[in-house]
């Protein structure tokens, strides 16, 4: 008999070579950190360069890859993603770091921080003009286009459609306000996705900036549509809902804000590491980030709201808490991923200030999610809308509003 996982993966990898998806690294290897709940699932052949508490950092084929990718996707509760390191991996071995010092980088820590707390509420009247301006059905309007694409997968056409989308919607709304303090951008997600993330900044400051962003992909819709309205539809329509809010205001910012829908998490937070790695290149300070990913669901009808302690600053997710009760006030709690779950993680890998508020606590956020069902209708607008009116929070308290 021939097993689900065996020939799923087999019919994956042919689906994702004919959609070139491997065309750069056909013939070359994937490194990627992998928690050992996923990899002791995994029966293909791999080699382990490093292993240290509950993570590996392993070494395989493009093949066996994809059989990976079967068996993560075929999982019915996530027990931990991989992420896929490879073009850091072989960066860094031109200066010889070895494999236990890389892999050390990516092991999740529990919230650090550097400095004192010294976050405090400054802008309540800017914060409260803002928050004026927010349109719940703007952001039902958008996830309903962004849940009608076939799929929003990192290298399909649809994918990258999705991606001029939002990116045009940005530029409509800064031409409507005439705003000429706009500039958008992608960053090309490497030379094998067709995705880039898609990047604004608003402001013509140099100062140390704040960063908003979501993912924007979803997984291919080979097995299905993959309308991923929750996962991450919702955090990329409040990133585009806080673009609106912000360009119609006539508020300016002592501080550069840069709104970011990043590609390719799904595929190993890929799409994130291209636009740090690009950040980095740049020298373009960043003081604060925050992430939404997966905002909508609501178990039980329960509006807390949830911040992550681990791969995040415990500094910024103190603040978040101040925020969410100042500007709010809705039930909030703590909750871990237990691994690097999102894009949030990527800059607290390269050593940044980064929280990430979520729907639900672990074990109880939206079981649709990766699937067909992943749809509006199960989604609560008025939970959406409180994380985008933290988005808001953040940002006018933040970026420092000139009054
Ligand atoms: N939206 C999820 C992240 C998530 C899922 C957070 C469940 C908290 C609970 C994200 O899109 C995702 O699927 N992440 C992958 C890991 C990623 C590195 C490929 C996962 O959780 O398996
Ligand atoms: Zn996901």
């Amino acid at each position: 008999m021939i097993t689900k996982n065996k020939i799923l993966p087999t019919l994956m990898f042919s689906f994702l070579l004919s959609q070139g998806a491997f065309s750069a690294t056909t013939d070359s290897s994937y490194i990627l950190v992998t928690p050992d709940c996923l990899i002791n699932k995994f029966d293909a052949p791999y080699q382990t360069l490093s292993h240290n508490k509950n993570f590996s950092l392993i070494k395989l084929n493009v093949e066996n890859f994809t059989k990976l990718i079967g068996v993560r996707n075929s999982q019915k509760t996530l027990c931990g993603g991989f992420i896929n390191v490879t073009d850091a991996y072989n960066s860094s071995h031109f200066s010889n770091e070895n494999s236990a010092l890389f892999l050390e980088k990516y092991i999740p820590k529990t919230s650090i921080s550097k400095k004192q707390f010294n976050y405090g509420i400054n802008h309540t009247k800017e914060v409260n003009q803002l928050l004026a301006l927010l349109n719940p059905d703007e952001m039902w309007k958008n996830l309903t286009k962004l849940s009608s694409y076939t799929d929003r997968y990192a290298n399909s056409d649809t994918g990258l459609g999705a991606a001029r989308w939002i990116k045009s919607q940005v530029e409509q709304i800064a031409k409507d306000n005439g705003r000429t303090d706009v500039t958008t951008s992608i960053i090309n997600t490497g030379t094998s996705y067709k995705q880039p993330s898609v990047v604004v900044k608003i402001g013509n400051s140099t100062k140390p900036a704040v960063v908003v962003g979501a993912h924007m992909d979803t997984l291919s819709s080979f097995w299905g549509n993959m309308p991923g309205a929750d996962d991450d539809g919702t955090g990329s329509v409040t990133v585009l809902e806080l673009a609106r809010v912000l360009l119609s205001s006539s508020m300016h910012f002592q501080k550069p804000i840069y709104l970011i829908w990043y590609s390719a998490e799904e595929e190993g937070l890929v799409g994130s590491q291209y636009v740090v790695a690009e950040f980095k290149k740049d020298n373009i300070p960043v003081e604060e980030v925050i992430h939404f990913d997966m905002t909508g669901y609501t178990p039980n009808n329960d509006k807390t709201m949830w911040l992550l302690s681990d791969n995040t600053d415990k500094e910024l997710t103190s603040y978040l808490e101040l925020l969410i009760n100042t500007y709010i006030k809705k039930p909030l709690k703590y909750t871990k991923c237990g691994y690097a779950c999102s894009d949030h993680a990527t800059w607290t890998n390269n050593g940044y200030k980064a929280a990430i508020a979520f729907e639900a606590e672990d074990g109880k956020y939206n079981p649709y999610i990766h699937t067909s069902q992943d749809t509006m209708s199960q989604l609560s607008l008025e939970h959406m809308t409180d994380f985008t009116k933290l988005a808001i929070a953040f940002t006018g308290e933040l970026a420092d509003p000139v009054s």
